[in-house]
């Protein structure tokens, strides 16, 4: 017990000091990355109103409906997970990311369209909808209860969306090799799985996604042995119907928190991938160490998401556009 709290603790250091960045090498210029083109100054010259236009229109949009806060978190990891950080799941033809099946239960459009038409109004052309929705997603986070971070602009929107891709992004049952191999596929790691797998402290998921836990479909096995029997019968009572929606974080469902990695450890997370989580000797000392740690799981939380930002984004001269309907590709 004790040699496990030592570790525990050896943990939490190592993940501090692994997030101090190396500082860029001097005369190294040509090729680095795209994500390197990024900076939080990129619109001060051109719109220096957008980052408050975003957090203004956000924040009044939420306190209209407060679950629009998890859904545009959420509606951002979407983007990011495919094609990197493009806003092509903003895309509305016949044929798009957003419009595949594994998309109905994203939410948010019509509150990035709201941002994006005030800041067409204040900065025509000039503010990119992959931008946008990133600011908005850190502005959903902070209004929910959770960190700010600086965000890292100058993303250009794509130009393709493909329904068939929108099935990439993993549903809720996969194993933990396979959600690794998806992060590592865009540059995240073990410790950004786990700490963004943490957005599931605030949200809600339909009844589909994890029915299967529940009933034995297949009729050969009992119901998931890794969810708590009063869980599991609260969770059978909650869901009448797959499109009934359940509070992916039961216990404090609309704070910004480290409940989401308590609940794992009491075995009480939603979604199969949620429990997996703990249940995986490799994700399970993350667990833990959020768990007892929130200040640890906050920074943390910062650093991943500004990662997932980074993912794969168009930033050079040649490459992408600046839409002027996010829901659209321009015209010419
Ligand atoms: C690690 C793999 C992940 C899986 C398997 C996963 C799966 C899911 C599923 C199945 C839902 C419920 C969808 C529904 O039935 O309506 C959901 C909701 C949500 N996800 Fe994830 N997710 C993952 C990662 C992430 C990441 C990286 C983020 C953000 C950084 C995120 C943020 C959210 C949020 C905030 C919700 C609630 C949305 C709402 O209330 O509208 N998820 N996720
Ligand atoms: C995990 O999922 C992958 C991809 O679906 C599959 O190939 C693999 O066999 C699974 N691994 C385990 C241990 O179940
Ligand atoms: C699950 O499977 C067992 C054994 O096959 C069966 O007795 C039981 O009725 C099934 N339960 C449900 C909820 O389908």
């Amino acid at each position: 017990m004790k040699f496990h709290h030592i570790s525990l603790f050896l943990l939490s250091i190592a993940l501090v000091l692994s997030n101090s960045y190396g500082l860029p090498v001097p005369g190294k210029v040509l090729n680095v990355p795209p994500e390197a083109l990024l900076s939080t100054g990129h619109y001060h010259t051109t719109c220096p109103a957008a980052e408050g236009i975003v957090s203004q229109k956000v924040a009044a949009w939420v306190k209209k409906d407060p679950t629009l806060a998890p859904s545009i978190i959420r509606l951002h990891f979407h983007d990011c997970a495919i094609r990197g950080c493009d806003a092509s799941i903003l895309l509305n033809h016949k044929g798009s990311e957003r419009n595949a099946y594994e998309s109905r239960t994203l939410r948010g459009f019509q509150m990035i369209d709201g941002v994006k038409a005030e800041i067409e109004r204040r900065c025509p052309r000039t503010v990119s909808c992959a931008d946008i929705l990133t600011a908005a997603a850190r502005d959903a986070t902070i209004l929910a209860g959770g960190p700010f971070w600086e965000v890292p602009f100058g993303r250009k929107d794509g130009k393709i969306s493909l329904a068939k891709e929108a099935s990439l992004v993993p549903q809720g049952h996969e194993n933990i090799t396979a959600l690794l191999q998806f992060f590592q596929k865009r540059g995240l790691d073990m410790l950004d799985l786990v700490t963004l797998s943490g957005s599931h402290t605030i949200g809600r998921s339909t009844c589909f996604s994890f029915a299967d836990r529940l009933y034995n479909f297949s009729g050969t096995g009992k119901p998931d042995p890794s969810l708590n029997v009063y869980y599991l019968k609260l969770l059978r009572k909650r869901c009448q119907g797959v499109l009934d929606l359940v509070h992916l974080d039961v216990i404090t469902p609309r704070k910004f928190d480290t409940t989401y990695y308590t609940n794992l450890v009491r075995k009480v997370g939603l979604l199969s991938t949620d429990q997996s989580l703990f249940s995986d000797a490799r994700t399970a000392p993350f667990v833990e160490a959020f768990a007892t740690q929130p200040f640890l799981f906050t920074s943390q939380f910062a650093v991943s998401m500004v990662k997932l930002g980074n993912v794969q984004v168009m930033t050079r001269p040649n490459e992408g556009e600046i839409r002027v309907n996010c829901n659209f590709i321009n015209r010419v």
